[in-house]
């Protein structure tokens, strides 16, 4: 072992092939920057993929974790701990919700979440209401559950017979769900912002109509904010700016801003449904990721953090649209806050990995949302510097692409 070479081509020896990453390993992370085994230098706009809400090494964060891992790691859930119950009277406090369950993914928040809606409905109406119903290009995890939820079958298919009676519609067509809702339906999920599905934003009458559907049917009107919670469109949670609130909110990314925790946060009528037994995981609420989770709520919660990302925002668009006014490479930037998408233009189609990869060339590490769209999701405390150099590289990276196709 002391004699392996910890090379990209060992990845493809040990590990399972279901992933596929950059041949650069990333090796230490400052604030938005990352350096890697060849001590070569990037800007990060990829975040962990909206995790790293406060960079890497955040001085504060690593103080907390130290200071919590010389006291109590685990613990598990046949004890409490208190800083699971600091964090959830934060969450409580700070949003619509009156409890919360801890968990360890965005996914498994969602599986809570699914089968809170199925048991509640299964204990106050009646076994047949258990519809429920999700949107096209969704993404809500990899569990089988969510996975099914999820708006792309392709992702499901092939793992055997799936969880059944889960309808999905069109994202943002409100006569669509009008006609597919009954009382058979026992939850509606949905994304505020669609990440994955391309950095789709809703609209606000949409969000406004699912709630009135839900009430009318009494569905509960689950918010999936893995990816748009704490901070990330400048408000600390989505919903918060869509004049609508949710019965069920699922939290992950950046509620550890880089320590995997999740939450699912909902009314006590709801999670008094989830009794004793009905539900659980080892490692949720675990005294490392509350403590860290802790820490990062306060410096995120804070008002000039939330107004800064909408100060980005505007910084990231203005210096993306001056690239694309130069290259004519993309038909959109859309997106909010700091999750915002530049959508290619017909001549550019399928080719958003390109882009990816001319970035890394460039010292600038991207995200894309399917083979269409290049998605930023940076530090919310990233420098206005740092984006302005970030964006000089991308426009380099944007060149090479266009030059290779003239
Ligand atoms: C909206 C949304 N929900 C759920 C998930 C799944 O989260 P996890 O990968 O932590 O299970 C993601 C991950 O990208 C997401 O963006």
């Amino acid at each position: 072992m002391s004699n392996t070479q910890i090379t990209r081509p060992l990845f493809d020896q040990v590990m399972v092939p279901n992933y596929a990453p950059l041949n650069m390993i990333p090796v230490r992370g400052e604030g938005s920057r990352v350096w890697d085994q060849e001590n070569n230098e990037y800007i990060d706009l990829t975040g962990g993929i909206a995790v790293n809400a406060l960079g890497h090494a955040h001085p504060e964060l690593v103080e907390v974790l130290t200071e919590q891992a010389k006291k109590l790691w685990h613990i598990s859930n046949i004890f409490t701990n208190e800083p699971a119950l600091i964090l959830a009277q934060k969450l409580v406090d700070n949003t619509f919700a009156e409890k919360v369950f801890f968990a360890n993914s965005g996914a498994e928040a969602n599986e809570a979440a699914l089968k809170l809606a199925r048991r509640f409905a299964f204990d106050n109406y009646s076994k047949d209401k258990s519809e429920i119903i999700a949107f096209y290009q969704g993404f809500h995890g990899r569990t089988f559950f969510t996975v099914t939820v999820g708006g792309q079958a392709s992702y499901s298919d092939g793992f055997g017979p799936k969880p059944s009676d889960i309808t999905h519609l069109e994202y943002n067509n409100l006569d669509a769900l009008e006609k597919a809702i009954s009382d058979k339906t026992c939850a509606v999920i949905l994304e505020p912002l669609q990440g994955e599905g391309g950095v789709l934003l809703i609209d606000k009458e949409f969000a406004q109509g699912v709630r009135a559907l839900c009430d009318k049917h009494n569905a509960l009107m689950i918010f999936d904010e893995v990816q748009t919670g704490m901070g990330r469109t400048g408000e600390l949670f989505a919903y918060m700016g869509l004049g609508v609130t949710p019965d069920v909110l699922t939290s992950a990314k950046s509620l550890g801003a880089g320590f995997p925790i999740a939450a699912m946060l909902t009314l006590t009528k709801f999670a008094s449904s989830l009794t004793a037994g009905t539900h659980g995981t080892t490692f949720g609420g675990n005294p490392l990721g509350c403590a860290v989770a802790n820490k990062a709520f306060d410096l995120i919660n804070a008002p000039a953090m939330l107004q800064g990302v909408k100060e980005k925002e505007a910084l990231f668009r203005a210096l993306l649209t001056e690239i694309n006014n130069e290259f004519s490479v993309f038909s959109e930037i859309r997106g909010a806050g700091l999750l915002l998408g530049a959508a290619l233009n017909e001549q550019y189609q399928g080719r958003a990995k390109e882009f990816l990869l001319a970035s890394a060339e460039q010292g600038l590490l991207v995200l894309i949302a399917g083979a269409n769209v290049i998605r930023f999701a940076p530090a919310l405390n990233i420098h206005n510097k740092q984006i302005q150099q970030a964006m000089v590289k991308f426009r380099e990276a944007v060149k090479a692409v266009t030059l290779k196709s003239e």
